[in-house]
């Protein structure tokens, strides 16, 4: 039999299910390599109140419920792997720590990181941005292997100075907001890349400093740097690459010349 107190307990379910959907439109960036169109903006809409908080929750919403075909690279969903680098509203950002702005009158737009080649959707070719960080050797070098064959251990204030620098998610946001890389990044190597080089010319246990800076010390590589700090302002880590160029500039006009 239907009591007065299942009725209570059942009203406000029934108050939440009457309430108008939240629409809000995302435009996003599409392009399919197999069809012969030309790369448009499909505009979808997401109820946000049955959304999560963030611009990748969108996206894996679209994909689930509205357009498998839409592309987008993510893995770890909390700004760890930086495989979600994408530019939202005008801004290179990792789409899993953007919040998603809840004015619904506004629409978001989603755009691949700026100036690269698209693969597909949201997707931006980083063959490139890869290669030329394997051209800054991101490893431990040591010049005769066959000295120690023990662990390689750094005292703590050494480590230290590696905060700010180990932490870099490689998401490219910085390189890709950079307007030097844009239109030089077949030989400049770009904020990200060069932050990284730092990280290995100031390791304590490294022993390929000189040659490092040697090979950095070049008008193209670093020296297509003008200081305008958009890759500090980009990265969503928090980290101050335009700093580390100014640190290594320092230290070939020092140590080099
Ligand atoms: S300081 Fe300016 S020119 Fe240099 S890497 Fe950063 S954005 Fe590019
Ligand atoms: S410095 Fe920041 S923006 Fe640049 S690649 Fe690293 S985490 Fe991304
Ligand atoms: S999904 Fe890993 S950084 Fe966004």
């Amino acid at each position: 039999m239907f009591t007065f107190r299942k009725i209570v307990r059942v009203a406000p379910r029934l108050r939440h299910f009457s309430t108008q959907p939240r629409l809000k439109t995302f435009s996003i960036y599409r392009w399919d390599p197999d069809q012969a169109e030309k790369p448009t903006l499909q505009d979808y809409e997401v109820d946000l109140d049955s959304c999560g908080p963030m611009i990748l929750d969108v996206l894996i919403k679209i994909k689930s419920e509205q357009d498998s075909t839409l592309t987008f690279r993510r893995s770890c969903r909390e700004g760890i792997c930086g495989s979600c680098a994408m530019n939202i509203n005008g801004s290179n950002d990792l789409a899993c720590l953007n919040s998603i702005d809840q004015d619904t009158d506004k629409p978001t737009k989603i755009y691949p990181l700026p100036h690269l080649a698209v693969i597909k959707d949201l997707v931006p070719d980083l063959t490139n941005f890869y290669e030329q960080y394997a051209s800054v050797k991101p490893y431990l070098q040591k010049k005769d292997l066959s000295v120690k064959k023990t662990e390689n251990l750094m005292s703590i204030e050494d480590r230290k100075s590696l905060d700010g620098l180990y932490d870099c998610v490689l998401c490219a946001c910085c390189s890709t907001s950079c307007p030097s890389y844009w239109w030089n990044d077949d030989k400049y190597l770009g904020p990200a890349v060069l932050q990284q080089a730092y990280r290995w010319i100031i390791d304590s246990r490294d022993e390929e400093r000189m040659s490092r800076l040697a090979f950095l010390n070049d008008e193209w590589k670093i020296g297509r740097c003008h200081s305008i700090m958009n890759c500090t302002t980009a990265c969503p880590k928090g980290l101050n690459p335009g700093k580390s160029i100014a640190k290594i500039r320092a230290m070939i006009h020092h140590e080099l010349h």
